[in-house]
């Protein structure tokens, strides 16, 4: 038998990633949540993840907490159809590994029969039955520590984690324990740095951090945010490396002007009719109605 495949054949893999790790060779990630921004991160970044934050980033909630199955999805398979180099990685989203180990397995399943190559949860000890559940039909699994938006009614706000001893000791407990149930990998969010330069010590799987210093194994930001894309309040632990925002403002600026001025499109940007048929649509007329 033969297992075929349009997918490039220098895929970063999930057992690169662990080399990487003991290599200590740093690894990039960042959202991707449709066929364009995948196809402008895939040849930068190690990792491509369909975030929930889809939701705030780019559907217009407050948090992610209204993202559905559904919604992710639909952007898992926008993101996979481009067949990225990249490790693909689905976030699976709030009520959608809560419920039972059987409706877990068939929701992070069906991200990989979209194309995903392994999803990621939110969630310490509480967590580690589905975790379980889902390495054992081979769904490979990123854990996610400390500042996790979907418990943002429990932290009441988006709070830095672990900065109380008995936090940052259970963050350490849960970390550990999510290696040991299988994940590959873990994000660690909005913790202070020691805390996460202690965890990717202590761990042999890489840490990805956001918001939690630079001792991690790798790094995550979300793409808007790496661009300059979105508006607002910006954390401290974002650095935008592009004015997108007001790029793409001035670029679609210029464009409207042009229309608004008839100096866009030109004739070089439009089609012209064969020879002979200018006479014929230049002499017609409405039927007069019957
Ligand atoms: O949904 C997301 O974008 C995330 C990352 C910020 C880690 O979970």
């Amino acid at each position: 038998m033969s297992h075929t495949s349009e997918a490039p054949l220098n895929r970063i893999t999930i057992p690169m990633l662990q080399q990487w790790k003991q290599e200590g060779r740093r690894m990039a990630m960042t959202t991707a949540y449709d066929a364009v921004t995948a196809r402008i991160a895939d040849s930068v970044v190690d990792i491509l993840l369909v975030g929930d934050s889809v939701g705030n980033v780019c559907l217009g909630f407050d948090n992610t907490l209204p993202v559905s199955m559904a919604m992710m999805n639909h952007h898992v398979d926008a993101v996979a159809r481009t067949k990225p180099r990249a490790l693909l990685v689905a976030d699976m989203p709030f009520l959608s590994f809560h419920l039972s180990p059987e409706d877990t397995i068939r929701n992070a399943g069906g991200f990989l029969q979209r194309g995903a190559d392994a999803v990621k949860l939110e969630g310490g000890a509480k967590r580690i039955e589905m975790v379980r559940a889902l390495v054992h039909c081979e769904i490979p699994v990123m854990g996610h520590l400390g500042l996790t938006p979907q418990s943002v009614n429990v932290m009441g706000g988006f709070k830095v984690q672990g900065r109380k001893a008995d936090d940052a000791l259970r963050l350490l407990d849960d970390a550990y324990r999510l290696q040991e149930a299988g994940c590959f990998a873990l994000v660690l969010e909005g913790i202070p740095a020691e805390l996460a330069a202690r965890a990717t010590e202590v761990l042999t799987i890489p840490t990805i951090g956001i918001g939690a210093g630079p001792a991690c194994s790798g790094q995550v930001l979300v793409f808007h945010d790496v661009l300059g894309l979105t508006k607002g309040h910006r954390p401290k632990f974002v650095r935008a490396y592009a004015d997108g925002f007001h790029v793409l403002h001035e670029a679609l600026s210029r464009w409207a002007a042009d229309v608004r001025n008839s100096v866009f499109p030109t004739a070089q940007e439009s089609y012209q009719l064969p020879e002979g048929l200018s006479d014929a649509i230049a002499s017609w007329t409405p039927a007069t109605p019957t």
